[in-house]
């Protein structure tokens, strides 16, 4: 890749053609788990937190009626931080001047003015339009006067809060390396590889929520395999994606086991940086990869499950034991390698960075890139094709936007409920039926879940 074009696909701060694209899209900018004072003493009395996104500085706030208010972190009158605000309820007060703004960004009041000022009804701090899904803030920093898109209707923004779960970390990255980990179906039979599998009981006895342990759907003569078994032992898969939508991937992903086997795993992609994967055969991960700015981005999580309600309060305290409060930063990286230990990698994982947390293995190959990889000395090879893929959708798409269009998934609200799903699945298939097997798999699973309307007829079950 020209260096140039590494440029155009990863800066994306105020000004730049990417960040005006990711700018068209709702991005989740906090958990409200922040916003509890049980994680974070500080909102008892003041609940307001600085933020950072797209390069972009903002404090986001909630007043006395629960509303949230995002807003530029400079106040606009001689730019002091709003980060230090004063929180008076209905509104935030800068301890500058004392001006104060409530959550839409409307001038309160400027007190040290003459009475009689008017200058306040033309003083107005820029707010961002702010909506809760999922226990996740999202905001749309998209053009002042333009209207935000709709968030479809995915089943991790459907599901109901006993349901899902969502939690966050921070990566010392570029956002578009992050991604570029996500739809890379090739990397779990190396990256994440076990040298032992877990007892597969134990495996799903433990609800926290650890990715590979499970067992695929299926079984091989009569026993079932652990995906941790089948990523290890078929390392080298064919992978296909097909456009599914405007602006959405299936990612489809085979392991011929025997002849009479086949290892199927699906997958979605969905632009520009979020997928949809499965993490048993009854709960996915809809992941989300946000640049905070070039160099560091926040990984989102949203759990959902299919069958049971989920122990959140188990999986939270098993993911806060990774990272630091109040901003989410890893307890691992770069700083302390990962936790790198060569003895474990010489018996027990192919990376040697622990056999618990994933998601560190996935940090790992994202954040020792350097901040912003270097692309004009990579070698892509044919299990990069979903990669290769995605980055000529991306730069289209900075086309279009740059041209006055549409980028892919900016939804109307016809278009948003149309889109559900995407449907996941893991299982291991009679190799001449694999098709039929794993739609019909994905099919039973969305019956059972409780919280899915049934569907009325064939095609209200199809998705996306
Ligand atoms: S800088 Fe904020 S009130 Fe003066
Ligand atoms: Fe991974």
């Amino acid at each position: 890749m020209q260096a140039e074009l590494n440029q155009l696909l990863t800066r994306v701060g105020p000004g730049t053609d990417c960040g005006a694209l990711l700018r068209q899209y709702w991005q989740p900018v906090a958990l409200l788990d922040e916003f509890d004072p049980r994680l974070d003493p500080r909102m008892a009395q003041r609940p307001l937190k600085a933020l950072r996104i797209l390069g972009q500085d903002l404090v986001l706030f909630r007043d006395q009626h629960g509303r949230h208010g995002l807003l530029d972190r400079d106040c606009p009158h001689r730019g002091a931080d709003l980060a230090f605000a004063r929180h008076e309820g209905d509104g935030v007060r800068c301890p500058f001047h004392g001006w104060k703004f409530d959550v839409a960004g409307t001038c309160l009041e400027t007190p040290g003015e003459p009475k009689g000022s008017t200058l306040c009804r033309h003083v107005r701090q820029r707010s961002y339009p702010v909506l809760e899904r999922s226990g996740v803030l999202f905001a749309w920093l998209g053009p002042e006067k333009g209207t935000p898109p709709v968030l479809p209707a995915l089943d991790c923004f459907t599901a109901p809060p006993s349901h899902s779960f969502a939690f966050k970390g921070l990566w010392h990255c570029n956002w578009l390396q992050a991604v570029e980990v996500g739809i890379d179906p090739a990397h779990p039979s190396f990256l994440h590889r076990y040298l032992r599998d877990e007892d597969l009981q134990q495996a799903e006895a433990d609800r926290s929520g650890k990715q590979f342990r499970a067992a695929s759907v299926g079984s091989v003569a009569g026993e079932r395999w652990p995906m941790t078994r089948v990523m290890r032992e078929f390392c080298s898969p064919e992978i296909r994606f097909d456009s599914v939508g405007d602006g959405v991937v299936r990612l489809t992903t085979l392991r011929a086991i025997d002849d009479e086997l086949m290892h199927v795993r699906i997958t979605h992609s969905l632009f520009p940086h979020t997928f949809v994967i499965p993490l048993s055969p009854t709960l996915t991960i809809t992941q989300m990869h946000v640049p905070v700015d070039d160099t560091h981005t926040y990984w989102w999580s949203f759990f959902t499950s299919f069958d049971a309600p989920l122990d959140r309060a188990a999986m939270r305290e098993q993911r806060l034991q990774g990272v630091s409060l109040p901003d989410y930063l890893p307890r691992m990286g770069r700083h302390n390698d990962w936790g790198y230990d060569p003895e474990e990698q010489r018996t027990r994982t192919f990376l040697g960075m622990g056999e618990d947390d994933i998601n560190r293995h996935d940090q790992w190959a994202v954040e020792s890139m350097g901040a912003i990889q270097d692309r004009s000395r990579e070698h892509l090879g044919t299990t990069d094709k979903v990669i290769m893929a995605n980055r000529r959708l991306l730069r289209q798409a900075i086309d279009t936007v740059r041209a006055g269009g549409r980028a892919p998934l900016v939804l109307d609200a016809a278009a948003a409920a149309a889109l559900r799903g995407p449907d996941t699945v893991d299982c291991i298939a009679p190799a001449q039926h694999w098709q039929a097997f794993s739609e019909a798999a994905m099919a039973a699973k969305r019956r059972a879940a409780p919280w899915l309307p049934p569907p009325v007829n064939a095609e209200a079950e199809a998705t996306t």
